[in-house]
């Protein structure tokens, strides 16, 4: 059997799997693909273990069947309302070798992440990523890689991501129970910047939002690195609950309703479009105007928009923001979502993120609900990847080595 990667996006409304395999040249290709209602979740955060498990199982399965691979191993999504991001600095006197040569190593720049790290966690949370930002050489700022480089006082810059440890244990322990092994963790934020936000965007300054079920996760990227991290409880089942509620029709009804002729922006209705409410307990269908669907859509995200704008607003005025805002997740299907997002953060720079053709994913599955599975995926082909580099460097003299990854990656980018 040739070697796999699994990404396990476990959402609020969705559980989703991605097997790729690799070929012996180390390329991949998307070959299963599952997805399946999740209703062991909350907010993000595993509340039910059997109904997780059995939706894990479900999702996996499906994709199994499309690939022909057994899976007993995966990278895992960690989302959920518990996530923290917090910014952090650490500083080192540069080793070097010897009193005339402060030239900076591999060993510097893991002290100086080591001294950013250590600031006091509480002890119910989990570390889930420490990204660098940038770093300080003396007084030069700004720095992405400081290796090699001349100095005596090395400055690292760092976003650090955090979850409740026992929220993760729990997820864990879920996706343990499905008969499944974790290579990894990723916070699901950064696995759909990686899957939808151009590294010149990330570069230049932009703004992630996916609009999942239960949560709408904010990432806010500069420089190619995190700079604010926020998960909100908030999402598409409340726009859901809303529809159900004003019109008194069963919540499954209300998806329904929403997801075929949803709108959160009122000029994109024609005077005469309808939509067909079905009867309840003997009550006739109704034949509504499309525009009431809409009244009920925009207001409430409308407000989700507007707590991601508060929560950003400081942020993003205290420094140059030159990208964009990049909406993606199951909400970001919303006909109307750029236009309300355009009015409430004052900008035209806003797009959808749609997931990239990566491993002959087809286009069924390249949309925005995808991204946080896909951006898992690719991680966890990245790691698969570096690992296989490393291995064949310990296997192979170095000569053949350079010759054999160049190949593979030639083909691969
Ligand atoms: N075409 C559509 N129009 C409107 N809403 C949609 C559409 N497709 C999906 N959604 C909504 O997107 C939400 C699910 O998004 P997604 O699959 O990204 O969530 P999730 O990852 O399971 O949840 P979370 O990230 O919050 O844990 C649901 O509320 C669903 O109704
Ligand atoms: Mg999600």
């Amino acid at each position: 059997m040739s070697d796999y990667v699994v990404g396990l996006d476990i959402g609020t409304s969705k559980v989703r799997a991605i097997i790729g395999e690799i070929s012996d040249d180390g390329v991949f290709h998307v070959t299963g693909v599952g997805s399946s209602p999740s209703t062991g979740l909350r907010k993000g955060v595993v509340v039910n273990i059997e109904n997780t498990v059995a939706s894990i199982s479900q999702a996996i399965e499906t994709a199994e069947m499309m690939s022909g691979v057994e899976v007993t191993h995966c990278l895992i999504g960690v989302g959920g309302t518990h996530i923290e991001g917090i910014n952090s600095r650490g500083v080192v006197a540069v080793s070097g070798r010897g009193r005339d040569n402060r030239e900076i190593g591999k060993e510097d720049i893991n002290r100086v992440i080591d001294a950013a790290k250590a600031i006091v966690i509480p002890m119910d949370r989990k570390m889930l990523h420490v990204v660098p930002q940038s770093y300080i050489v003396d007084d030069q700022k700004g720095i992405k890689d400081p290796r090699n480089m001349i100095g005596v006082r090395l400055e690292a810059e760092v976003h650090i991501i955090t979850g409740s440890a026992t929220s993760i244990k729990i997820l864990e322990n879920s996706v343990n129970r499905a008969n499944l092994l974790i290579d990894a963790h990723m916070f699901n934020g950064l696995a759909a910047v990686k899957a939808v936000m151009t590294e010149e965007e990330s570069e230049l300054g932009s703004i992630m939002i996916d609009l999942g079920g239960g949560t709408t996760t904010v990432l806010v990227m500069a420089g190619g690195a995190p700079l604010y991290t926020a998960v909100l409880p908030v999402g598409g089942i409340q726009v859901t609950n809303d529809i159900s509620i004003v019109k008194g029709i069963s919540a499954e009804t209300a998806e329904k309703i929403k997801v075929d002729e949803g709108c959160c922006w009122m000029p994109l209705i024609e005077e005469n479009e309808e939509v067909l409410l079905p009867g309840v307990g003997g009550r006739p269908p109704l034949v509504i105007p499309r525009s009431e669907i809409c009244e009920i859509i925009q207001p409430r995200m409308a407000e989700i928009l507007t707590m991601v704008h508060e929560k950003i607003k400081g942020i993003i005025h205290s420094r140059p923001f030159s990208g964009n805002v990049v909406i993606t997740g199951g909400g970001a299907n919303l006909p109307g979502v750029v236009e309300l997002a355009s009015e409430i953060f004052d900008t035209q720079a806003i797009r959808i993120g749609f997931p990239g053709n990566y491993g002959g994913l087809t286009g069924d599955y390249r949309s925005p609900d995808y991204a946080t599975v896909i951006g898992l995926f690719l991680t966890a082909y990245e790691q698969y990847s570096k690992q296989r580099t490393e291995q064949i460097h310990r296997e192979y003299p170095a000569k053949t080595v350079s010759g054999r990854i160049k190949s593979w990656f030639k083909e691969f980018f």
